[in-house]
């Protein structure tokens, strides 16, 4: 008999949900919440409430795209944690109930490992073991994945996460919340004329809070210069911010990948959006002979596939949440 999975997420600012279905993705409906760009980060008051009225039409429109009604659910996949604790506690309450009404399991889904198990949302799969670079606006991790439930981390941030640098970055030069994707936008039309310097990181973790201070202090020597500075070079100094960014990670995961011997690589989270990114990976697979996995746009960024599909792996093995279950802001891999 089939079985179907509704994954619920809602750890930061967009309200998602999907139906997995024996291996896959029938539906994935996602309500942004643009309400925060006018704020310059994510007011997580404004993100709970938005949440609030989100959930319902979203759970409601991923079971009707899917083309089936609640009562062939099997179980409810919910995002645990890490997150916000207010956007958290929406999703949680919701799928209790829900799963209470219906009388189906609960399974808690760890965010940052659903956004590995992204990969297994559409076919080819990674095989075990392999590296996965997960790069989002909270989090940046080189974690060396062993099965669905074993997770080595081999490098994180100590500071900024990587989307955190972009958004930051853009912060200064006056670019709209999320500027990450504004950035990679931007970059297409420049040049990388401009050097930053790059951390000295002892291993294989990162850092990323002196690279926003680095463009800070050349910003303001510009700009003393020359006040048009920002705006007759956007362009340029997006695609200078893009390449140190890509640079470092990039470092680090090739590092990754010659301690480890390991060569089957993938990328998870916001940031592997990033069209350089993606470009540069795609290289260092051909220079290194690297079996890459990338997963489809609609993957990388929030999702509730990838906690559909978190949740499946747990289905199988029988790991199910009561309804004492709470939401964990630090949870961690
Ligand atoms: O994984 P995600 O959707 O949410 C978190 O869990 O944080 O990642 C959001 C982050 C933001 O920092 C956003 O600026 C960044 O991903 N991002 C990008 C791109 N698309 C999203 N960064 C660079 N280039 C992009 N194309
Ligand atoms: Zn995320």
């Amino acid at each position: 008999m089939s079985k179907y999975i509704l994954g619920i997420e809602s750890s930061c600012d967009d309200t998602s949900a999907a139906i997995w279905k024996d291996g896959e993705i029938l539906s994935n409906c996602v309500a942004n919440q643009e309400i925060h760009a006018r704020y310059g980060g994510v007011v997580p008051e404004v993100a709970s409430r938005a949440h609030q009225q989100n959930i319902l039409p979203v759970v409601q429109q991923a079971i009707e795209q899917a083309g089936i009604t609640k009562k062939e659910l099997n179980a409810i996949a919910f995002t645990k944690g890490p997150g916000l604790i207010g956007s958290l506690i929406v999703g949680v309450s919701f799928a209790k109930s829900l799963a209470l009404a219906l009388d189906i399991p609960l399974i808690g889904v760890n965010h940052m490992q659903a956004h590995i198990m992204a990969h297994f949302a559409e076919k080819p799969y990674p095989e075990f073991p392999f590296l996965c670079l997960t790069v989002s606006g909270g989090h940046t991790q080189i974690v060396k994945v062993n099965s669905p439930f074993k997770y080595e981390l081999l490098g994180e941030t100590l500071d900024d996460a990587a989307g955190e640098a972009f958004d930051k970055s853009g912060k200064l030069l006056g670019l709209d919340y999320p500027a990450g994707p504004l950035i990679d936008k931007l970059a297409k039309e420049g040049e990388a004329k401009f050097e930053f310097s790059k951390p000295r990181i002892q291993g294989l973790n990162f850092s990323f809070s002196g690279l926003k201070t680095g463009i800070l202090y050349f910003l303001q020597k510009e700009m003393k210069k020359d006040s048009n500075f920002i705006e007759d070079n956007k362009a340029d100094i997006c695609a200078s911010i893009q390449q140190t960014i890509v640079q470092i990670l990039l470092g680090k995961l090739v590092r990754a990948a010659r301690e480890t011997g390991i060569k089957r690589v993938a990328i998870a989270g916001g940031v592997s959006a990033n069209s350089e990114l993606r470009a540069s990976l795609e290289e260092k697979a051909q220079k290194y002979n690297w079996n890459l996995f990338i997963p489809k746009f609609e993957y990388c960024t929030d999702n509730a596939a990838m906690i559909a599909v978190a949740g499946a792996f747990a289905f199988e093995e029988g790991i199910f949440e009561d309804q004492k279950t709470e939401p964990i802001a630090r949870l961690h891999v």
